[in-house]
């Protein structure tokens, strides 16, 4: 009886203490907080640190996009640093760059309501970046940037009316291989979930049968990456293969 009592209780804490990590459906409930904090500078989020923003929405001030002109770190909201962590922050729409991660990050539930140029771009030269829960709307072009290295987790994660999800960064002078990881997906109205360079050796891992699309043209596609700037030359759509694993 009360050993039974203490097994019980035993299971009962190992369930709370489950890793917030823990995957789980992915919710387009966009949260409408209250209150807007218009911020004069990015915040910086410093090295190894968490910030959790309580739902409140935070942007740059009237005016901060200026459409798909492409902004530097000081246009962000947010910088993070290297093992840095947001949680619980909505971004209206009154900004340009949304957040920069300088090395790995954890993004949990972050929502974009209006993405301007692009929503997250992730520069950390190795490891892993995880972006979970939350959701983006309206990005014309991107909404998760990888120009650094390494490898990115996109999952329980909601996109509307939208460019590409993803982008291993076309035309960056450093090139390099990147990966990524996506899924509980929930999107609609969008062009493309993952946009990687095949001649660098990119992969975009997509558990499909935990995908929702509705009116998305493409799953994956790859491209010929270059250092130059130009546009990078589309080399499949839509197609399962050594880069596209889905
Ligand atoms: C995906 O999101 C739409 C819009 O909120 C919702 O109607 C639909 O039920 C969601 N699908 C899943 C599988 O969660
Ligand atoms: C190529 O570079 C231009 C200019 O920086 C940028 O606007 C565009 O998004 C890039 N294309 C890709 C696919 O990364
Ligand atoms: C893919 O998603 C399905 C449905 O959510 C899940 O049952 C399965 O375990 C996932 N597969 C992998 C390899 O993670
Ligand atoms: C793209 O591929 C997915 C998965 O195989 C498929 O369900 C979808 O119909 C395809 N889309 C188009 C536009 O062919």
């Amino acid at each position: 009886m009360q050993l039974s009592f203490v097994a019980f209780a035993i299971f009962l804490s190992s369930v709370i203490a489950s890793p917030a990590l823990e995957s789980r459906a992915a919710s387009c409930t966009f949260p409408s907080p209250p209150k807007t904090s218009s911020l004069s500078s990015a915040k910086t989020i410093s090295k190894g640190t968490s910030f959790d923003g309580g739902n409140v929405r935070f942007d740059r001030g009237k005016g901060a996009c200026t459409g798909q002109k492409e902004g530097g770190d000081k246009d962000a909201v947010f910088i993070v640093e290297e093992g840095g962590s947001i949680s619980n922050v909505v971004i209206g729409a009154n900004q340009a760059e949304g957040i920069h991660c300088l090395g790995s990050c954890t993004l949990t539930n972050v929502w974009f309501e209006d993405v301007c140029e692009d929503a997250i771009t992730i520069k950390q030269s190795s490891g892993t970046s995880t972006i979970q829960g939350g959701g983006a709307k309206n990005a014309d072009d991107k909404v998760v940037q990888h120009n650094g290295g390494g490898n990115v987790i996109i999952k329980d994660y909601c996109v509307q009316n939208f460019g590409k999800l993803y982008r291993s960064c076309g035309n960056c002078s450093s090139q390099k291989k990147r990966t990524v990881t996506i899924s509980n997906v929930n999107a609609s109205d969008g062009k493309l979930l993952a946009g990687v360079n095949s001649n660098y050796g990119d992969v975009a891992t997509i558990n499909k049968s935990s995908i929702t699309m509705k009116s998305v043209k493409s799953v994956c596609d790859t491209f010929q990456g270059n250092s130059n700037g130009k546009e990078p030359k589309k080399l499949t759509s839509n197609t399962s293969n050594s880069n596209c694993k889905f």
